[in-house]
C-alpha cells in the first residue's frame, strides 16, 4: 500500500471498471465519466493537492501493477480535533484474504505515528457487517447510529458510525 499516484490514474479507472457492479450497493451512485482513466486522473490530483495541503492521505493497495483496493484519509481538521474520516474498498476477486483488515490497521497506525491525530472516524451502512468487523478489529468502536446519513445506491441511508481514539 501506498500513496497514490498521478500515474495510477488508469489502474484506478480499471478497478472502477472491474468492481463497478460489485461496489455498487456500497457506493454513491456515479457518473459514466467516473470510470475513465481522465476523470481519476483529475480526482487523484484534488486528493494530492489535499494531501499537500495536510487534509488527507490518498491510498491504494497493488499487487504487482494491479490496483486492488483503496484507502481514503480525508477531511483531516486540526486544532482541537486532530480528526479524520476513513473510507474504503477492496477489489471482489481481492476480498476475504485480510487485505482490508491489514491496511486499516496499518493506516491507524500511520494517522497515530506519522500524522499525530487524535482520532478517526468512520461509516457504514447498517448491514455492512464486513466492514464493521474490519473497523472492530481495527480498534473502532460503535459511536452511534446517523439516519439518513449518506445517499448510498440512490437512497439516503443509515449509518452506524465508527471511531478510534488514538491516545489515551
Ligand atoms: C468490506 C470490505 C472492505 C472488506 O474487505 P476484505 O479485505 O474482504 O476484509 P477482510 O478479509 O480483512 O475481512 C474482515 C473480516 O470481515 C469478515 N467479513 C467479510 N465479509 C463479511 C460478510 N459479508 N459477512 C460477515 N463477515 C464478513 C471476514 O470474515 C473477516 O473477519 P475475521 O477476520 O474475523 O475472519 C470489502 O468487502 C469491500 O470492499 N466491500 C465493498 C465496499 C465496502 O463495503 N466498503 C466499505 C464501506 S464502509
Amino acid at each position: 500500500m501506498r500513496v497514490l499516484r498521478l500515474s495510477d490514474a488508469p489502474a484506478l479507472a480499471a478497478a472502477y471498471v472491474r468492481n463497478r457492479v460489485y461496489l455498487s450497493r456500497w457506493e454513491p451512485v456515479r457518473p459514466e465519466e467516473y470510470y475513465t482513466e481522465t476523470w481519476q486522473r483529475g480526482d487523484i490530483a484534488n486528493r494530492l493537492a489535499a494531501h499537500e495541503a495536510g487534509e488527507g492521505c490518498p491510498f491504494g493497495l497493488f499487487a504487482g501493477d494491479t490496483l486492488v483496493g483503496r484507502f481514503n484519509l480525508a477531511g483531516i481538521v486540526r486544532g482541537p480535533f486532530q480528526s479524520a474520516v476513513l473510507g474504503y474498498w477492496v477489489d471482489g476477486d481481492y476480498a476475504g484474504r485480510g487485505l482490508a483488515s491489514a491496511a486499516v490497521q496499518g493506516i491507524v497506525a500511520v494517522a497515530r505515528d506519522d500524522l499525530g491525530l487524535h482520532r478517526i472516524e468512520a461509516s457504514t451502512l447498517l448491514h455492512n457487517v464486513g466492514s464493521q468487523r474490519v473497523l472492530r478489529k481495527a480498534g473502532f468502536q460503535h459511536i452511534g447510529m446517523a439516519p439518513r446519513y449518506l445517499r448510498i445506491a440512490g437512497q439516503w441511508q443509515d449509518h452506524n458510525l465508527y471511531q478510534v481514539v488514538l491516545h489515551d
